[in-house]
This record gives structure tokens, sequence and C-alpha cells, in this order.
């Protein structure tokens, strides 16, 4: 059994430490800490070895004390300067220590070897010391929720490997800090850092334009609620990997520059409570914001509604109330598929309202009251929540429905009983989910910047409820259930959330699961889904800490030795656990790649596939996550069968690819499809999550692309409007991809198949290359194939081939000119017996501006004078297309083309490597190159863990 070796593991590793004795130099600063200290674990002292791991919240390694993790132990008292001393200490927590009190000790800069310093919700005060700029290593820094003074010292700008820098929530004044002659440190220096989190502090003074430049990558720049003056500078346009920026409830002033669409991967953008002015923001081009708020300032009066208003599909939230907006409302805002709630209170919107016939179907607050409308059509399609007080309409008709605020309509979520009926508990207690009393570890989780607006929705909630309660049973934490309650926004718009975590069996937690919870939140272990975004956690304090080990540790009864030995390393555990899991990942990727006893070796069927990550589904599961397959879950007919949505437990969305009974291939082909498939990893090509040989079917299981086709997209069939730029970037993933499957897939890989209809677009429009139904490896020695038969799709396929039945890479350079044409035109390429290529070649006329294609460009792509670098598209799509095979470019010299016309366009091609991207645990680690979709602080990522623990 697994939990038995786990045991042994555990053992074998508390026991190995605690042969190792701490130093003494060790023991007599513990011994100082435990002295400045109240409430210290009752297991610290009297004699024992705080390396022999009896003491709760120590770990050691070869001796030396390397972690101190005490978060929510109601420490009161100061930090010694002692503690500088712990010269190996690599992960220092004190979080959630109210009682921690004083100016934090400028001796913490001899930390030298510090990873990570998290003091977050402490009752700190004083300024931070500027040793701190000393710590070279440190890649996470909290001091959120204190009360620290004073500047933030620009030696903090000489922590170069910083990947997170979380400072909100407390007292700091003056600057922000950046480089100059005489100060040669500064926050713009730390160009690995992803987080700038310095909200709700009183920082003064213009944000410097020196504080961005091109180099940095960042992801989320946090403002909020300060003191800061003067205009936006332009360089923000320059950190282009920026997701979340909010520089809210400050005094900013001067125009919003223009080139803040640049920052294409904005997802919320909040630039309210200032007194910016001249004309409100363009926003064009930033398709995947979900969440505008740019109340509240002193923008030029507009007389008509910025274009972007309804171009922008991904919203869910737009807020611009009093902020000087005119015209009449374009009744296709109310289409965006996501739309919750529009916020546009007291403006000068004019006009009929006109909430579209289909308007988005999570729409729950329009709110214009205080404006000028003077009609409203298409009533009867409208929503909860339009509120019109105080415009012309209401005036004369006040007996409508929309002239009164609307009933409070829908309860705040909150975690709903488990099928049972709550008892009354006494003494304090609380009633779990699950009806039964316990104390409950409690506590508020603030989101700075969630994707959505909506407090009510029991889907978003719920899935926020599993998801926590997954990774507490994958962190095997003692929880028993986990209640939400109360959502709701506070003053600076953070969305706050009350939690209230449950124990397993005790009624109370005991102090190792107390350790382990708060930890997991202030290390941000935990890490919620997208939507959610970045957050911080306040407990309150726990009180029914139940001790442990007492003075058990004395006896010299083995079980009992074992006992308080596994209690008293709970970081080791937590270590450890870290490596079950990503152990236990390993071994089920190792038992997939054992397909199975279905796997008829006897049969012609060959060894066993070789698939690497890719998981064997049962029959069973799929039909479940199918809803058996039903008709809803279809969504559509490929050659290969039909293809099905569906959901696995984690929420992850997939899409299955079902082999029609009777027309799957053989078990052979179908092997060496997996085997194939499994080994394509790449940020532009649609990923195999595993496949189903079960039951006598064949079904390939991938990621779910939202965002459907390419060619769904230019027909106007998704409703997503591509712009100019928007197309180069698609063009240039898909080069990407295609490049990725023939120079560096091994083997190569020919797609044989390139078409608007296989280049699918995820949530961002990031283009990802699917379909290797025809797919066709390249053996290592030669790179031509003959072969006896000729697939693909009529108009896009390259005639050389054709005729010759010789496949190259070229062939696939030949069918995405053919898509590089039909980006522009949104043409089929062959419609009306009319052949595309054919088609531009006659239209062209290169003596003449945009080539003189004006006539069969499509209209939507943009004004004429903003397509910069068509000409460059269109010579370079006809290369692609020449008839002679030589004369036509490599995929990788189509890549290097498209960065050049992008770059010419304006925007930055990003710099992503055509290598794989496939998340090996090592490089995920080594180079910080966390995901931002999954951007980790781990102390405890897989990829830490000590090698020996990876073989078992
Ligand atoms: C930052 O480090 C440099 C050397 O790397 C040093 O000269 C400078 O004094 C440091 N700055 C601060 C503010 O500590
Ligand atoms: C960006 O990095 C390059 C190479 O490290 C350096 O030469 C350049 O000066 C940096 N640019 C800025 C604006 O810091
Ligand atoms: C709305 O107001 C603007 C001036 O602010 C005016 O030019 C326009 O004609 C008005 N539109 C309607 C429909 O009243
Ligand atoms: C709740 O949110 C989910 C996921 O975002 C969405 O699919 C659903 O339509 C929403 N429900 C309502 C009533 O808005
Ligand atoms: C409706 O909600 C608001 C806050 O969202 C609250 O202040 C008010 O008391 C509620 N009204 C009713 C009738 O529940």
């Amino acid at each position: 059994m697994m939990g038995t070796k786990i045991g042994q593991l555990l053992v074998i590793i508390c026991v190995n430490i605690s042969i190792i004795s701490a130093q003494n130099n060790d023991l007599t600063i513990l011994q100082a800490l435990k002295d400045a200290w109240q409430n210290t674990p009752p297991n610290w002292g009297d004699g024992s070895d705080p390396c022999g791991g009896s003491w709760d919240g120590i770990t050691c390694t070869n001796g030396r004390v390397t972690k101190i993790t005490l978060a929510s132990m109601q420490l009161v008292g100061d930090l010694p300067g002692d503690i500088g001393q712990l010269s190996e200490l690599r992960i220092l927590d004190l979080s959630y220590n109210k009682g921690l009190t004083g100016s934090l000790t400028s001796q913490v800069g001899n930390l030298r070897k510090l990873t990570h310093l998290f003091l977050v919700g402490c009752g700190f005060t004083g300024p931070i010391p500027g040793t701190i700029g000393n710590i070279e290593r440190l890649i996470s820094l909290s001091l959120s929720s204190n009360s620290f003074t004073g500047p933030i010292p620009a030696s903090v700008g000489n922590l170069t490997n910083l990947y997170w820098l979380d400072l909100t929530a407390n007292k700091l004044t003056g600057n922000i800090p950046v480089s100059n002659k005489i100060t040669p440190s500064g926050l713009d220096m730390l160009t690995l850092a992803r987080h700038f989190h310095l909200g709700d502090n009183q920082l003064s003074g213009d944000i410097p334009p020196r504080l961005f430049n091109s180099n940095m990558t960042l992801i989320h720049l946090l403002l909020e609620n300060n003191k800061l003056t003067g205009a936006i500078p332009s360089t923000l346009g320059l950190v282009t990997s920026l997701e979340v920026v909010r520089l809210d409830r400050n005094s900013l002033s001067g125009v919003v520059p223009s080139n803040i669409n640049n920052l294409f991967n904005i997802q919320q953008m909040y630039l309210s409570h200032n007194q910016l002015t001249g004309p409100a923001p363009n926003l064009i081009g930033m398709n995947v914001l979900n969440y505008i708020d740019l109340s509240n300032n002193s923008f030029d009066p507009s007389e008509v509604i910025p274009p972007w208003f309804s171009t922008l599909q991904a919203l869910t939230t737009i807020k611009m109330y009093n902020a000087n907006l005119g015209g009449v409302l374009p009744a296709s805002l109310f289409n965006i598929p996501q739309l919750q709630i529009v916020d546009l209170r007291s403006n000068g919107i004019n006009g009929t309202l006109n909430i579209s016939s289909n308007p988005s179907t999570e729409l729950q607050l329009v709110d214009l009251r205080d404006n000028k409308i003077t009609d409203f059509i298409q009533r009867s399609q409208c929503c909860i929540g339009l509120i019109l007080i105080d415009n012309p309409i209401c005036s004369s008709d006040a007996t409508e429905e929309f002239c009164s605020l609307p009933q409070n309509a829908t309860a705040l979520y909150s975690t709903p009983w488990n099928n049972c009926l709550p008892p009354s508990c006494g003494a304090g207690l609380v009633s779990s989910p699950n009806c039964r009393c316990a104390n409950p570890y409690t506590g508020s989780i603030f989101f700075k910047a969630p994707s959505f607006s909506s407090l009510t929705n029991s889907t978003i909630y719920g899935s926020f409820h599993d998801s926590l309660m997954t990774f507490f049973h994958k962190a095997s934490l003692p929880v028993d259930s986990l209640s939400l309650n109360n959502p709701r926004r506070n003053v600076d718009d953070y969305l706050v959330i009350d939690l209230h975590i449950f124990p397993d069996l005790e009624p109370s937690f005991n102090r190792t699961g107390v350790l382990a919870l708060a930890f997991a939140f202030s290390n941000q272990t935990f890490q919620p889904s997208k939507e959610f975004n970045t957050y911080f956690f306040i407990p309150e304090p726990y009180n029914f800490m139940l001790a442990i080990s007492g003075t058990k540790h004395k006896s010299s009864n083995a079980g009992t030795i074992i006992g308080s030995t596994v209690g008293g390393c709970m970081l080791v555990v937590l270590f450890v656990l870290a490596g079950i899991y990503a152990f236990r990942q390993k071994q089920r990727a190792a038992q997939w790649s054992q397909p199975f006893a279905l796997w008829d070796q006897t049969s012609k069927s060959g060894d066993v596939p070789q698939v690497k990550g890719a998981r064997s589904f049962t029959f069973q599961e799929l039909q479940k996550y199918t809803n058996n397959f039903s008709e809803m879950n279809n969504i559509g007919i490929g050659g290969y069968g039909m293809v099905y949505k569906g959901r696995l437990p984690n929420g992850q969305m997939i899409a299955i690819k079902r082999a029609q009974k009777g027309s799957s291939q053989g078990v052979l082909e179908f092997k060496t499809e997996i085997e194939l498939l499994s080994r394509v990893h790449h940020k532009n090509v649609v990923g195999l999550i595993g496949f189903c040989f079960d039951q006598g079917e064949q079904m390939l299981v991938y990621e779910y692309i939202v965002n459907g086709t390419l060619k769904d997209s230019l027909s106007g069939r998704s409703g997503i409007k591509l712009d100019w730029v928007w197309r180069l970037k698609i063009a240039l993933g898909a080069a990407r991809g295609l490049q990725y499957l023939h120079d560096h897939a091994d083997p190569p890989i020919i797609h044989r198949d390139v078409k608007t209809n296989n280049i699918l677009l995820d949530q961002r429009l990031v283009a990802k290359v699917a379909d290797f139904g025809l797919s066709k490896p390249l053996s290592d020695a030669n790179s031509t194939h003959v072969t006896t038969q000729v697939k693909g799709t009529m108009g896009y396929m390259d005639p050389e081939y054709y005729m010759t039945q010789q496949l190259t890479e070229k062939s696939d350079t030949y069918s995405f000119g053919v898509v590089m044409l039909e980006l522009i035109t949104a043409r089929n390429p062959i419609e009306k017996g009319k052949y595309i290529v054919r088609e531009v070649k006659e239209a062209m006329d290169k003596n003449r501006e945009l080539y003189s294609l004006h006539e069969i460009l499509d209209p939507t792509i943009g004004l004429r004078s903003q397509l910069i670098g068509l000409e460059r598209f269109v010579d370079l799509a006809l290369r692609c297309v020449e008839d002679k095979i030589n004369q036509r470019p490599t995929m990788s010299e189509v890549v290097k083309e498209l960065e050049r016309i992008l770059e010419l366009a304006g925007f930055n091609p990003g710099t992503e490597s055509s290598s794989s991207t496939s998340t090996s645990y090592e490089g995920v680690s080594k180079d910080h190159n966390y995901p931002s979709s999954n951007d980790s602080l781990f102390c405890y990522s897989p990829g830490s863990l000590p090698p020996k623990l990876h073989p078992m």
C-alpha cells in the first residue's frame, strides 16, 4: 500500500534528521527566540534538540536550521536581532501573528541564504530596513498587512532574484524608488519580478517613467489606493507582459498615454478614482480584457461612446461612472457573451437605449442612472437589475420597474448544507457543511483583481470551493469541509470571502494542522483558478490548538518517539507530501505509460504504447465526463468521428474525438498516433491529455480550446472580431506551432492538413494548431516521403504534393500561405469556383497603396491606415504558395518574417522560443519560468524536492 510506504519514508527521513543535532549556535538563537516570544509551541525547549524534529515549525538540514515556519501561532513579542545569525535559514514565515510587533530588525539582512520571507498580517511597525537589499537570494518578499512606515528602501532593487514583492496594506510613504546616478538601485532593476503589489499604502510623488522598461516581465502591477500624482508614464506601454494593472484610488492626472493598448495581455485594468484628463483611453485591441474600471475621472466630455465598448469580447465588467461619457450606447455592447455588470452612472449617455435582442445571459446589473436616456426598446429582452432612475425616460413614465431601485433579488453566495440539517452546536462550536459541530479555522481571503464581478453566481463560487477542497486533499491536510460566506467588495474593491475550514476527526485542528493550513496560504501554495487571480489571506486567531507532543517525547518508547518525531517534523511532512504528490503524479504518469491490462500484447497490437504524460481513460470515465456522450456535449463531426466536449473532475474542459465504431483505425495506427501526439508540447499546438482504448472504443482526449476555430472567427460565426494586429499575432502563433512540429518535435511531424479549421483560438486568442489525424512523423534518415494516398483538404493542398505524392515540410508551408491569404480576405480558399491564390495575384498591383487589394480585403480587418505591414504579409504569403518547393520559405523563415512584420506594426512579437514548453518540473523552478496562469511561489514546488525522493 502507498500509505504504509509513505509512513516508512517519513519515519526514515525524520529519524535521519533526528540523528544530526543542531549546532550549538543555532540552538542558542532559537532559545533567544523562545525567550523573546510568548506562545511558542509547547514542545519547544526543555533541553530537547530542535533539529531532532520535536520543535514545531523548525526544520533543519545537516544540523542547521533552514526553515522557521510559525504562521498563525499567536506569537507575541518582537523579532530579536539574533535571528540574523541563523546563517543557513532559507524560509522564514511568521505570518498571521498579530502580536509580533516592534520594528523589523536590520539583522535580517544577514540572512544571506534566505529565499522566502513571509511576515504577512503581523503587527510590525517602523521602517523596512535597508539591509533587506542584502538578501541576494530572496525570491519572495511578503510584508503585507503590517504597519510599516517610511519609504520602500531603494536597496530592494538589489534583490535581482525577486519574483514576488508584496508590501500591500502598510503605511509606507515617499516615492517609488528607481535607479538613478546617485542611488544605483531601484525597483526598475527587478527584471525577474512578476509581481509588484504595493497597494493600500501612502506612497506619493509621480510614478517614475523609469520604473518601466521593456526588459521587465511583470504580470501584476498593483499601486491602488496610494497618494500618487502626475501622469501615467508612457513607458508603462513597454511592459507587454502585464496582465493586471491597478492604478486606481490615487491622484493621477494628465492624459492616459495612447500606447496603453500595447498591453494586449491585460485582463484587469483599474484606472478609476483619479483625476485623469484628455480623451477617455482607447482600449481597442485589448481583446482579453475582462474587467475595466475607468470611473470617477475628468476625461474630456465625449459625444460618442468609444468604439471599444462593443469590440472587447472578453469583458465581464465595464465600470465608467462619472466619467463624462456621452452618446448613444451601442446595442452590441450587450451581446458580449460574458458581460455581467455595466455601471455607467452619472454620465451624459443619451438617445434610445437598445439592449439588443440577444443580450448576455450573465448580465446582472445595468446601472445607467443619472444619464440622458429618453427611450428604451427591446424591453422584453432585458434583464434583472436595469436602473434608469434620473433619466428623462423616468420623468415621463416613473411607473416602470427600471425607474425604481431593484429589490435585492439574489442572495450572496454561501456554501450550502451538504444534504443534512445543521445541529445546534454548543459553546462556540460551529456546524460544518456536513452538519458536524467543530471549531473551524476561519479567515478572510482577499482577491485583488478577479476577472468577474458576480457575487452570487454559485457556479463560480462552487468551483472555488471545490478547488480549495481538492487542494486540501491533495496536500493531505486534515480538513473535513469548507464553507464560503458573504462574498463582497471592500473599499479597495478587493473581492473578500469569509472562509470556515473545518477539521477532520477532532473537534479542533491541532498545532501541526494549523501550521500546515496557514503556510498553504502564506506561501501561496494554494493557487486558485485564473478567474480569481492573486490573493492574500488573513485568518482569525485560532484558540483551539491542542498540544500534541507535550512531555511525551522524553519517553524512550519507540512508538512514541516515532509519533512525536512525525508530529514535530510537520514541515518535513509537508515537504514529503509535496514530494509524494509529485511522485504520485509521476507514478500516475507511469501507470498511464503502461496502458492497462487492456492493452492486449498477445494480439497484433504490439508493445504497450510509450506515452509520456498522456493519460489512459476508461470508457466509463469519459462517459461520465460527457454526460454519456450527450447531444448537448457534441461539438462537431470530423473525418475521424464525433467530437464531444467534457469536463474532468478537476474542472478542466476537454475535447474528445471519438472514432466511429467500424471506421476506427487499426490498433497499431492508433498506438502510433498516441505515441506521436503525446510527445508534442508547445504553446501553439493543441495538447493531448489522454486517450481511451477500452470496450472497442478509440478516443483521443485533448485540451478544450474555448474560442473555436480560426475559420469561425473569420467567418463571423464565433462573434470574435479580429483586427489586423490580432490576425498577425494569430498567424505568428500558428506559424510557431508548425515550426515546432517541423523542427523541434521528435520525430519531426508534417501536419498535412493545415487550414483555418485546424487552427484553434484559446481564451486569449492564442493560436493553437490542431488535428494531427493525418500527420506523419518523418523518419530520421530521409525527409521526404512518397505516400500512397494523398490526404489533405482541397484549396489548401500543395499542388506539387498532389502531383508527385512527395510529402515535405514545404507542403505545410503552402497550406499556411493559403491560410495567410484567408486571414486577410476572410474568403474560403475556393469560393464560387475561384481560387484565392489566383484572386489575390490578379487583384494585386504592387505599385499602389496596400497593393490595391482593398476590394478583396475583409472589411472587418480595420482601417486602411492601420494595416501596417500588410504588403510584406502578402509578399510572404505568395512566397509560401510558390509552385516550386525550393522557392517556398521554411516555417522558421516564415516565423522570423512574421515577427518582423509584427514589430513593424508596433507590437512586441514576444520572445517565446519555438522549443518545447512542456513543463518539466526542473525547468519550472530553475529559471523562474513560472507560467503566468499558475505563478506559485512554491517553497515546495516539485522541482525543489531533494532528488532522492524521486525514484521509488
Ligand atoms: C546595491 O548593490 C550595489 C552593489 O551590487 C551596491 O553598490 C549598492 O550600495 C547597493 N545599494 C543599496 C541601496 O544597498
Ligand atoms: C535590457 O537588457 C539589455 C541586455 O541585458 C540591456 O543591454 C539593456 O540596457 C536593458 N534595457 C533597459 C531599458 O534596461
Ligand atoms: C447626444 O448628445 C450629443 C451631444 O452631447 C448630440 O450631439 C447628439 O445628437 C445626441 N444624440 C441624441 C440621439 O440625442
Ligand atoms: C455563472 O458563471 C458561469 C461560469 O462563468 C457561467 O457559465 C454561468 O452562465 C453563470 N451563471 C449566471 C446565472 O450568470
Ligand atoms: C440590498 O443590498 C444592499 C447592499 O448590496 C444593502 O445595503 C441593503 O440593505 C439590501 N436591501 C435589502 C432589502 O436586503
